[in-house]
């Protein structure tokens, strides 16, 4: 039937994938899969829209690349996550070497969580806003934004992003918080404090780039701890990136656990209304980000491997 169509007929808004524009434009192959939307529902822009390509010089944006995926996905009646408004990385060079006060440093947030979400308002289910802002002990990461503003620079990002379109879901989105853990903790504390002081936020994205083999032992009740955070609050998870690297050689045994460990995953999903729906952070290991793990749920010639099955399995 297809990962979207099991996806939706378990109760879930949809299955997606992140994507480059080169890949469906150049690859007639994968770009009939990418089209298929009982495979995708879901599109998320791998690199397109991140700061360094919308806002290469101060002020001056650029949406080119990122309008060919909202393209893709306009044509196709897919849902868009937007990825993303505040990242330490793909920063362009005026913003990650230079040094800012306060003010300027609220005000560059705002106008380019401003800017960037205003460009697609309407067209996305959800916004990525915050991206990675949390060490693995749970304390927030010193970056450029952090250390002109300590914490500030979050909500002003969401409260830009929300005026700038009322109806995308915002989103905070980090790794590392599959299981329990310190960083599990303070991203919940975090979206709790936020949420009671009025700030928007509408869901946490649990990105999920994970390890055959290591897998977080704890990962289903992680899972009902989001839920049981989402129902008292009001909010909704997502996982936003999922990928499943083999370490050393790929055995038809291995394969079979990472079809295992995708079932596994997306069944904690799966159990849990308020996860809302599964990414893949690009579903062949032709293109795939993790270069030497063999991740994904198709293989390099572009066949469905065990770990497709997995992923209608977990489901
Ligand atoms: C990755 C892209 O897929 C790569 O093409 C790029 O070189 C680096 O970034 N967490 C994120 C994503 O939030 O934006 C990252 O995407 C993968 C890790």
């Amino acid at each position: 039937a297809g990962l979207n169509a099991v996806a939706k007929a378990s109760g879930k808004l949809y299955f997606g994938t992140a994507t480059n524009a080169n890949e469906f434009q150049d690859d007639p192959v994968y770009g009939a899969i990418i089209n298929d939307t009982r495979q995708f529902g879901q599109i998320s822009p791998a690199n397109a829209m991140k700061w360094e390509f919308t806002e290469p010089n101060p002020g001056n944006f650029t949406f080119e690349d990122g309008d060919i995926i909202r393209d893709l996905a306009r044509n196709n009646g897919q849902l868009l996550r937007g990825h993303n408004c505040v990242w330490y990385m793909q920063l362009p060079d005026w913003i990650a070497n230079g040094t800012f006060t306060y003010h300027e440093m609220i005000n560059i947030v705002e106008n380019h969580c401003g800017t960037l979400v205003g460009h697609y308002k309407g067209e996305m289910y959800s916004w990525d806003v915050i991206n990675e802002s949390l060490n693995d002990d749970g304390s927030f990461r010193e970056n450029v934004f952090f250390n002109a503003t300590g914490p500030d620079y979050i909500p002003a990002a969401l409260r830009a992003a929300r005026a700038a379109d009322p109806h995308a879901k915002l989103y905070i989105n980090d790794y590392g918080i599959e299981g329990r853990g310190n960083k599990t903790t303070a991203i919940q504390n975090l979206v709790r404090k936020l949420k009671s002081e009025g700030v928007p936020i509408d869901g946490i994205g649990i990105q999920s780039h994970l390890t055959v083999g290591q897998l977080p032992t704890d990962l289903a009740e992680n899972f009902q701890d989001f839920g049981r955070l989402g129902a008292e609050i009001g909010i909704e998870f997502a996982i936003t990136e999922m990928d499943m690297r083999i370490l050393g050689n790929v055995t038809a045994e291995v394969l079979e656990q990472q079809k295992a460990a995708y079932e596994t995953v997306v069944d904690a999903c799966h159990a849990v209304p308020e996860c809302v729906g599964v990414t893949v952070w690009d579903f062949t290991d032709k293109y795939g980000w993790i270069t030497d793990g063999h991740a994904d749920i198709w293989d390099d010639d572009l066949q469905k491997k065990p770990a497709y099955d997995g992923v209608v399995l977990g489901f």
